[in-house]
């Protein structure tokens, strides 16, 4: 099998690259990113010396690097992770996010109907059913809840899922959508909570919690979501959605709080900032579709999951200081400095 996936020098992307080389050795895995803030070319070190790797410079919008790149590979199967991720950076510039997160689904879809690819995935997330109120822990996010969005991101990822269930009616593209909560492990970057807490908490530096520090996330160990994925894309129902997700919720204060704990550092270091506008307060998804259809389900739990991921951080201090030594820096003090 030849599969095509897009933005692999990203943090969940290059996980599944890593899991495909480890599961699927036998599977061609092209990975095309645009190496945005977010892409890291080191990141995909140990994939470079596979046989059956490749990646590839472009970016998902440019019809011409597209359609190229889909006559010369012939692909079987296009994951789609290729995309602007981050919530607080679409308040400040939302137009990239939907060139990318929609106009670059358009232009891949295209391609996948023009060279007749046999699976199309979207990986998207739980954020397009907007949130759950903090005293409802009863309720939880199906694959039938209404898309509702809060952010310029999700509102770009909403319209993506629409289009591609639109492309799977009018065209007949056999498609699949998996929307996943929040994921946390190796190679995330650090502007996103768990390993900005970590790196900053490391240097001894102020951990910037918003609001109250109550709002809910829904945690997966980041492998849990590529084997989902890999599920899903492989056996998945043609033109289904299948929610991921394996009930780990917790504030984010009590997040940042086990950090602290596992390194040994004092609960002083929190800072309390001005909340981000729009915030959503919980996140909880139900995983039963994807569960009783293709058996899935998650391995790691948050406890175990989050020790991993500081021993992670401990043991590759070097790929997250040269993230943070770069153009991250300006940007962390331009959205911090007067918070
Ligand atoms: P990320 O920001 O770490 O990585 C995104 C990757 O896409 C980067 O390598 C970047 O260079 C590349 N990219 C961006 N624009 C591109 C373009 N126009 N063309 C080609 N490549 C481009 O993101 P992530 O956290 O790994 O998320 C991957 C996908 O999973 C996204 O679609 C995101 O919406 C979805 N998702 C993320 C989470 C999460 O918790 N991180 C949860 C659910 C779903
Ligand atoms: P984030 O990692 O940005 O993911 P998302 O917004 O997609 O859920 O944020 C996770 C939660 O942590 C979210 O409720 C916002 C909060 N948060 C902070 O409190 N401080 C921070 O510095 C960041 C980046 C996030």
């Amino acid at each position: 099998m030849n599969i095509l996936v897009t933005g692999g020098a990203g943090f969940i992307g290059a996980n599944f690259v890593y899991f495909q080389l480890k599961n699927h050795p036998e599977d061609r895995i092209v990975c095309l990113d645009k190496l945005t803030y977010a892409g890291n070319l080191e990141t995909l070190n140990e994939a470079m010396k596979h046989q059956n790797f490749r990646f590839v410079k472009g970016d998902i919008a440019d019809r011409e690097c597209v359609f190229n790149l889909f006559k010369e590979e012939n692909f079987d199967i296009v994951v789609n992770f290729a995309a602007e991720s981050h919530v607080d950076r679409s308040v400040e510039n939302p137009e990239i996010f939907l060139l990318t997160n929609i106009l670059g689904t358009q232009t891949l879809m295209d391609a996948c109907r023009f060279y007749s690819i046999k699976r199309y995935h979207q990986v998207s997330t739980d954020e397009v059913y907007g949130d759950l109120p903090l005293d409802r822990p009863d309720l939880f996010f199906t694959e039938d809840t209404p898309i509702h969005t809060s952010s310029p991101y999700s509102a770009s990822k909403a319209s993506a899922d629409l289009l591609v269930l639109a492309y799977a009616r009018t065209f007949k593209l056999p498609v699949s959508i998996t929307r996943c909560s929040n994921n946390y492990g190796p190679y995330h970057f650090p502007e996103k909570l768990i390993p900005l807490m970590i790196s900053r908490a490391l240097a001894n530096e102020s951990l910037p919690v918003y609001g109250k520090g109550e709002n809910i996330r829904d945690w997966l160990y980041v492998e849990d979501h590529c084997s989902a994925i890999d599920l899903v894309m492989r056996k998945g129902r043609e033109g289904e959605i299948y929610n991921v997700g394996g009930h780990n919720e917790r504030t984010n204060l009590q997040v940042v709080k086990t950090i602290l704990e596992i390194l040994g550092k004092p609960e002083t270091l929190i800072n309390y900032v001005t909340d981000r506008p729009g915030h959503d307060m919980r996140y909880a998804i139900d995983p039963t579709k994807i569960h009783s259809e293709l058996g899935w389900l998650p391995e790691t739990t948050f406890d175990e999951g989050i020790k991993r991921t500081v021993e992670w951080y401990l043991n590759n201090k070097q790929w997250w200081q040269n993230i943070l030594n770069g153009d991250y820096k300006e940007y962390y003090n331009k959205m911090y400095s007067n918070r």
